[in-house]
């Protein structure tokens, strides 16, 4: 089989969380185009349909479910409602989690933001991935998780939202060995600042601790740039694909050479 037939999604299902803007909507039109039906979550049925009119320039087969990631039982209702009108889940994309709280350093952080920082991260990107193993079951599948390059890098100010990411990073192991004889392969993709994102807008859109940080970050990137949106998206889809039929457990970092945390 070809490489370019491996990355073909025709006759797939894929539930995108967090997929009415940024990666998880970009990754959405990627896989629309190669022939995936595509459903995509957010919690705004507003939003959700606005995505729905742009997707739709690329494909008919997609559809808009609401809810909340963040809620364990709206994102198992999201999951009910795709396998009981399309059999089953061969792909979940979890993207969506809008986490409390910009980067602040640890110190000057609150008992309660501490906790609402690392839960509005960590839950989010896990419920959904278990609330579809049975959808994912029934022909195989494979998961790809969205965290920070501050889970592998140790970051100022981010040291809660790294502590959630590295979370995802070893779930991603432990749950990808439970799961390998079950034909469900589970991978993430580490990120950094990615232009084209809804993050880079709320980061750069004034002046604060977190926009400081990220100045300076940009000016560290050994190509001279940081990755954009598009790039991101090509590892979410090659990880989702057959073409990384024995890849899982793993966690690839698009961050154009920035740093290279190694676990
Ligand atoms: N872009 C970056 O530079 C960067 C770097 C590191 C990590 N990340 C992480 O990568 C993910 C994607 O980032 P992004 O900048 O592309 O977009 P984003 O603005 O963080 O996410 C946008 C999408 O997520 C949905 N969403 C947010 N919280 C949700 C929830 N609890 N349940 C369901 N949907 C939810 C939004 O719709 P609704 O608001 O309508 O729900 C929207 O569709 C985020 O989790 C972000 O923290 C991004």
């Amino acid at each position: 089989m070809s490489y370019m037939s491996e990355t073909d999604f025709g006759g797939k299902v894929a539930l995108i969380t967090g997929a009415t803007s940024g990666v998880g909507f970009e990754t959405a039109v990627q896989l629309a185009k190669r022939g995936a039906t595509v459903v995509v979550n957010g919690r705004s049925a507003e939003r959700g349909k606005d995505a729905l009119d742009r997707l739709s320039e690329h494909s008919d087969h997609v559809r808009f479910e609401a809810g909340d990631c963040g809620d364990y039982d709206s994102i198992a209702a999201v999951v009910g409602r795709v396998v009981r009108d399309l059999e089953a889940i061969d792909i979940v994309i979890s993207a969506g989690a809008q986490g409390e709280f910009s980067p602040t350093p640890f110190e000057g952080m609150t008992g309660d933001q501490i906790e609402r920082a690392f839960s509005s991260r960590f839950f989010p990107r896990i419920y959904p991935v278990h609330a579809a193993l049975p959808g994912l079951r029934v022909r195989g599948g494979s998961a790809v998780m969205l965290t920070t390059d501050a889970a592998r890098t140790a970051t100022s100010g981010e040291s809660v939202m790294g502590a959630a990411g590295a979370g995802v990073i070893l779930m991603t192991k432990t749950i990808a060995k439970e799961l390998a004889s079950s034909n469900i392969r589970v991978n993430t993709v580490g990120m950094t600042i990615t232009s084209g994102t809804p993050s880079w807008d709320r980061i750069f859109g004034s002046e604060s601790f977190q926009q400081k940080l990220f100045d300076k970050a940009l000016r560290r990137f050994p190509a001279g740039r940081p990755p954009a949106v598009e790039e991101v998206v090509n590892a979410v889809t090659f990880l989702a694909s057959d073409a990384a039929s024995q890849i899982t457990g793993q966690t690839l970092s698009v961050n154009g050479g920035l740093s290279f945390g190694g676990w």
